[in-house]
């Protein structure tokens, strides 16, 4: 029997989650396929990857837009701020549940209501990747598109080699995120309910 249901997914969450996975899935493949690519082998042909990669690319940042601009003009805002308040013993409390305490089947310790959707170590980790991450690969990335766009040099180094350095680091750092998240996200009621969630809207407790 289901004892608590919240609908804490609004639909335009839904999809702009759905898109950015999956835009966000292609641009890891065809960028690690880029990055590795030499003359006479790829993992994807070269110019398949990037005329995806692009697309993806172009797709992903109008949708974070649509993240940026849904957050400020409704309630999904509140849940990203305030994260500084009292982070620390938060952040522990959360991971000492992690460690210990979800495996001997103690209550989590900051259950979800209609005021708190992600635990600390979740609400912290979205604002990196959201609000920190993501406007960073985007902008490494346009600079990557539009080379003619940057500056020639940047700290004594060439401006692109700055840009591509930099569009490496956070995109593996956010591919790291992902797969954390994926990780977490089967730490709700039973392994399935967060992701039910996701699909249905409803989060749901037994
Ligand atoms: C998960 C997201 C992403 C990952 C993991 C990723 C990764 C990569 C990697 C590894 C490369 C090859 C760089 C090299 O080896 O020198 C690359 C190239 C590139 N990336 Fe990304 N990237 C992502 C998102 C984006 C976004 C959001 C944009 C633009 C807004 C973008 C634009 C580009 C461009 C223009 C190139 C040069 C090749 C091309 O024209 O397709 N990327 N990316
Ligand atoms: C295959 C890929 C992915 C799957 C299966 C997945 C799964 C999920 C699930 C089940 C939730 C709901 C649980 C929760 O609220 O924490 C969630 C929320 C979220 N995910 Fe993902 N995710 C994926 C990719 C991504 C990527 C690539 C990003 C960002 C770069 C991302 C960012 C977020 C954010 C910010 C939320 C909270 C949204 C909100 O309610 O305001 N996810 N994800």
């Amino acid at each position: 029997m289901v004892s608590k249901k919240l609908y804490l997914y609004p639909i335009w969450i839904r999809l702009w989650h759905a898109i950015n996975a999956l835009t966000f899935l292609l641009l890891v493949a065809t960028g690690i396929s880029l990055h590795y690519a030499s003359v006479d082998s790829s993992l994807i042909p070269f110019q398949i990857s990037v005329v995806i990669h692009n697309i993806c690319a172009i797709i992903l940042t109008i949708n974070y837009g649509v993240f940026v601009i849904g957050n400020l003009l409704t309630g999904n805002g509140m849940f990203y701020s305030k994260w500084r308040k009292n982070l620390w013993p938060k952040l522990w409390k959360q991971f000492v549940f992690y460690a210990v305490g979800i495996f001997k089947g103690e209550p989590h310790p900051f259950p979800i209501t209609k005021k708190q959707k992600f635990n600390p170590l979740q609400k912290v980790s979205y604002v990196f990747a959201m609000y920190f991450g993501m406007p960073l690969l985007i902008i490494s990335g346009f600079g990557l598109m539009f080379p003619e766009k940057i500056s020639n040099a940047i700290f004594n180094i060439s401006g692109l080699l700055f840009y591509d350095v930099l569009h490496i680091i956070v995109g593996f750092v956010l591919s790291i995120f992902l797969v954390i998240h994926l990780y977490t996200c089967t730490l709700g009621d039973k392994p399935g309910t967060l992701f039910k969630s996701m699909i249905n809207g409803y989060h749901e407790e037994h």
